[in-house]
């Protein structure tokens, strides 16, 4: 005791007089404004920039290896999801860490705050010259030349060298995310569908217009469900996309005559979120999640978290929605989000922070989907390229992407992403899947993507000539925006028959699907994603960088899981 009040009060001294010099070290850099950025100039020295610091947590590897304990059907531990204290134990940073931070911090008379459950986010605000001084870093005005939508970032900051191995990253510095600028991987609404689409035979209209009957039948899917109130089916919603009450009307009249017409979603939001309901507001993206959600997962609570514009978190939202999600004692049991980004967009910290944040969900017994994007082997969107481009979250290890397939004998959709990380390393789960499709593969594109990456997408569903209502209108969209909400509608209704058993719900699925649920999925062996100038990766027998392992069989999957 004595002593650290001795140590504390030189400390004091000291901070009177000048302030404690340190050595300061490159913590990140960037070697030149990203392509789709110019730079303005410098920032105003006066501009207030709310800045986050990620502290290192003190056992990551110990939280992953709990995850794979209870994702993994042959392990003991399967189905007993960590509670949410039990995964703070993991994140949490040691004491040490907040205590070497904050101490900094408090040198330069700035109070931090702490900015997630777990305490490994400190939050603070600082005037862009007190910033520049603090991390020797230049903060300047960069815009997105296609949008126009201005950022304050650096090129490069520096933390003094004692907090290496503390403090992870400061934030936002080096992201440059480009934003998100209409709906992500979702191609535009076409005129509506002709006909009299109740009256159509399933299956064969199903090869030009899909519908959730079509997904019954074609996956086997229930119509209904015993509506279990916990077992809640999450929906993200982003860059004012809202989710309309009426259009869903419309849809259920018209594709679940079985159903209510009034059965609807519950929203949650967070940075200034909302969900008006103006007919023009009606999103595609939002509406198609929505309607393919709250349609298909049969009476299954489904809630729509919409993440407003006031997000500060330089990733559009993402770091906000996961940890608000996190902090709950219940999170919802599945997420399925069809937004996502290029993974050379983000800087590795950035992507690795959140990468472990949906493992942190992933332990809480939540399945988390992804939508994996509609470029091809060229990225979240078609573009040109000369190596093939990867995109995030689907290169994260910790949660299940989910490419598109096409027609009732179904085939890859040429847009469906997908492909090797080159920031995360191959999960030990898919290694003999990937292996067994990079040796059939041969030297087809050898050169354009990382042979060790986390390959993905893990599964597919359908994507094209999907049916939905916007504005009071049908049309038909596609992306794999589509796929991402009919695959986790499967997820939960598993789900809802799991915990009338009293069985645990699946939680992170991959180790599952890549082992015991593997024969349990439709394998997709043709098509193609093409881009970059290449064919892209053919489908073939087993995993693919198209489809993944495939596409649900209901029945084989109830039966995989013990039902
Ligand atoms: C559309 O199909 C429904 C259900 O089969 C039928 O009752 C209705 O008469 C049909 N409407 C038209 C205009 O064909
Ligand atoms: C390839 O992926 C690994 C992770 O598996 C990564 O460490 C490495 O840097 C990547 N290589 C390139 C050239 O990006």
């Amino acid at each position: 005791m004595f002593s650290k009040a001795f140590l504390a009060i030189c400390f004091a001294a000291v901070a009177l007089g000048k302030p404690v010099a340190r050595n300061l070290q490159v913590h990140e850099a960037r070697t030149q404004v990203p392509p789709a950025f110019s730079l303005v100039g410098a920032a105003s020295p006066d501009t207030v920039l709310n800045l986050r610091i990620a502290l290192v947590s003190s056992d990551m590897a110990g939280l992953e290896k709990a995850l794979m304990d209870v994702s993994t059907p042959s392990s003991t531990l399967y189905g007993q999801h960590l509670s949410k204290e039990e995964v703070e134990q993991f994140v949490a940073p040691t004491q040490d860490t907040v205590e070497a931070v904050t101490a900094w911090l408090k040198e330069n008379d700035i109070e931090a705050t702490q900015a997630s459950p777990a305490g490994d986010w400190l939050s603070f605000s600082i005037p862009v010259s007190k910033a520049n001084e603090l991390f020797d870093a230049d903060f300047s005005v960069f815009t997105h030349t296609s949008t126009g939508s201005q950022a304050i970032r650096t090129l490069s900051y520096s933390i003094p060298t004692d907090l290496k191995g503390k403090l992870d990253f400061v934030h936002p510095t080096t992201v440059f995310a480009q934003p998100f600028s209409g709906p992500r991987f979702s191609i535009p609404i076409v005129p509506p569908s002709a006909g009299n689409l109740t009256s159509r035979a399933v299956p064969s209209s199903c090869n030009s217009v899909v519908t959730p009957a079509c997904l019954q039948a074609m996956y086997g899917i229930p119509t209904t469900s015993n509506a279990i109130s916990s077992n809640v089916l999450g929906v993200s919603g982003f860059i004012e996309q809202f989710a309309n009450q009426a259009d869903l009307k419309s849809f259920l009249t018209r594709f679940r005559t079985d159903l209510s017409s009034s059965t609807t979603f519950t929203l949650q939001t967070l940075d200034g979120g909302s969900n008006p309901q103006g007919s023009s507001q009606a999103g595609v993206e939002a509406n198609l999640d929505i309607q393919y959600t709250v349609g298909v997962a049969s009476k299954v609570p489904v809630t729509f978290v919409s993440v407003g514009e006031n997000n500060q978190d330089g990733v559009d939202g993402f770091l906000d929605i996961i940890n608000l999600l996190i902090g709950e004692t219940t999170p919802p049991t599945v997420l399925t989000t069809s937004y996502g980004f290029n993974e050379p967009d983000l800087p590795t910290s950035v992507a690795n922070n959140l990468c472990n944040a949906y493992m942190q969900l992933g332990a809480r017994g939540t399945s988390i989907l992804f939508a994996s994007g509609d470029g091809g082997v060229s990225g979240s969107q078609s573009q040109s390229c000369s190596t093939f481009i990867p995109t995030f979250p689907s290169g994260c290890p910790f949660l299940t992407s989910v490419g598109a397939t096409t027609g009732i004998t179904e085939t890859a959709a040429d847009f469906s992403s997908g492909g090797f990380s080159n920031i995360f390393a191959r999960p030990s789960y898919q290694s003999a899947a990937v292996s067994s499709y990079l040796s059939a593969l041969g030297s087809t594109n050898s050169g354009k993507f990382n042979t060790s990456g986390r390959a993905f997408p893990d599964v597919a569903a359908q994507g094209e000539n999907v049916e939905i209502a916007v504005s009071g209108q049908f049309g038909l969209v596609a992306g794999t925006s589509c796929s991402s909400p009919i695959f986790a509608s499967v997820i939960a209704l598993l789900n809802d028959q799991l915990k009338e058993a009293g069985k645990s719900p699946l939680g992170f699925l991959n180790p599952f699907l890549y082992s015991t649920g593997a024969s349990a999925l439709n394998d997709i062996t043709t098509g193609s994603n093409p881009g970059c100038n290449t064919n892209g990766f053919p489908a073939k027998a087993g995993w693919d960088p198209v489809t993944g392992l495939g596409t649900p069989n209901f029945a084989a999957l109830q039966a995989a899981v013990g039902l």
